[in-house]
């Protein structure tokens, strides 16, 4: 059977930076203190686009470095926490802008391991033959559920979306995959939906409304709680893949960890005892972009001209829900595409 790999990246920011100089001109904020709290410098900021729009912008410029057309396209999955809409799903909307007519399409909801999630849903259409080329995208514009008026959340998250092409080859491109949920510790971060509000005044009195949901559709977190949460289920989500695969943390030339905050990354740099390039960054301009920071990351990467063939990169990612999860690629893009 033929494996599956990566044929391609897309990412896509918006152009507005929101430094945070400039946030501390609206809120009780400083440089100093979110750099040394979290190594965030600046983030992006969508200016009237929604998820949709700058996914779909991601997806474009992965296919303009395939020789896949959209018509070739049969899966589209949009890894999101901040879909345009209950529905239709982001990735129906996507594949109406690409033109990817073929497709079935379908969101992801797993917060920030979302992208994870989708690499190992769409490794498991094409590995059993039911799909050929598979699009998934991480977006999100996490700055319409953003409380811009809390210091303690709206400094750590950005916009922005990532893409890739799955299909088959010769060489095996996904090596292993891990993914997990805990959701026992859902309150931990979260971002409610709309309360019901039945508005038949019948039916209210016999139907009990949702209390807990009611007034605040803003994203909530218990910061501690899940900085020990991130430490420990990426520790873990690495052990397993690694002794799961028969690797070692010497035949990976990169980790692309998911970019919440850059002392969740340095704890694990000195856990692992590796030097701190093999950990790839950017959250210093981007910020939390939840679903989107691993595939830009890793499209950055790629633009930088960073991998080779024949490298292995794990990539891990943890977020609400909880989840977590990871996976160990071997890069099989043997051109290095421009930027
Ligand atoms: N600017 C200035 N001060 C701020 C601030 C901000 N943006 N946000 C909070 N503070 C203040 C608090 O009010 C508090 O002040 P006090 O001591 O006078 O009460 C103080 O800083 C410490 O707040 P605390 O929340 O305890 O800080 P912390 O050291 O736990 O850091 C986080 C907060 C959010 C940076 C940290 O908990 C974290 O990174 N957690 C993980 C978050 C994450 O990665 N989430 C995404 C997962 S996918």
């Amino acid at each position: 059977m033929k494996e599956v790999q990566i044929l391609a990246t897309g990412s896509y920011v918006p152009d507005r930076i929101v430094t945070n100089d400039e946030l501390a001109t609206v809120i009780d904020t400083n440089d100093e203190w979110i750099k040394t709290r979290t190594g965030i410098g600046e983030r992006r900021i969508t200016t009237g686009e929604n998820t949709s729009s700058i996914a779909a912008k991601a997806a474009l410029k992965a296919l303009e470095n395939s020789s896949i057309k959209p018509l070739d396209i049969d899966l589209i999955m949009v890894a999101t926490t901040t879909p345009d809409c209950y529905t239709p799903s982001t990735a129906c909307i996507v594949q109406n802008i690409i033109g990817a007519a073929n497709a079935t399409c379908f969101d992801i909801s797993a917060a920030c391991s979302g992208f994870i999630y989708a690499l190992n849903i769409a490794y498991q259409f094409i590995k059993n033959g039911t799909k050929k080329n598979a699009l998934i995208i991480g977006a999100e514009t996490l700055s319409k559920i953003l409380d811009w008026n809390d210091r303690s959340i709206c400094v750590l998250f950005g916009d922005g979306a990532g893409a890739a092409i799955l299909g088959c080859g010769e060489e095996k491109g996904l090596i292993q995959i891990y993914t997990g949920s805990d959701g026992k510790g859902a309150n931990l971060l979260k971002c409610n939906a709309v309360p019901i509000d039945i508005n038949n005044k019948k039916l209210k009195e016999k139907i009990p409304q949702n209390a807990d949901n009611e007034g605040y559709h803003y994203l909530s977190m218990e910061g501690r709680e899940i900085f020990k949460f991130a430490v420990k289920a990426m520790g873990e989500t690495i052990k397993t893949l690694l002794s799961s695969s028969g690797l070692t943390i010497d035949d990976i030339k990169y980790i692309v960890p998911h970019q919440a905050n850059l002392r969740i990354i340095d704890y694990m740099i000195k856990k692992l005892k590796v030097d701190k390039k093999k950990f790839y960054t950017n959250l210093q301009y981007y910020g939390n972009t939840s679903a989107a920071s691993i595939p830009i990351a890793l499209d950055q990467m790629n633009r930088e001209g960073l991998l080779e063939k024949g490298d292995k990169i794990l990539l891990v990612g943890f977020g609400g829900g909880l989840t977590w999860g990871g996976t160990i690629i071997e890069w099989t893009i043997d051109k290095q595409i421009s930027s």
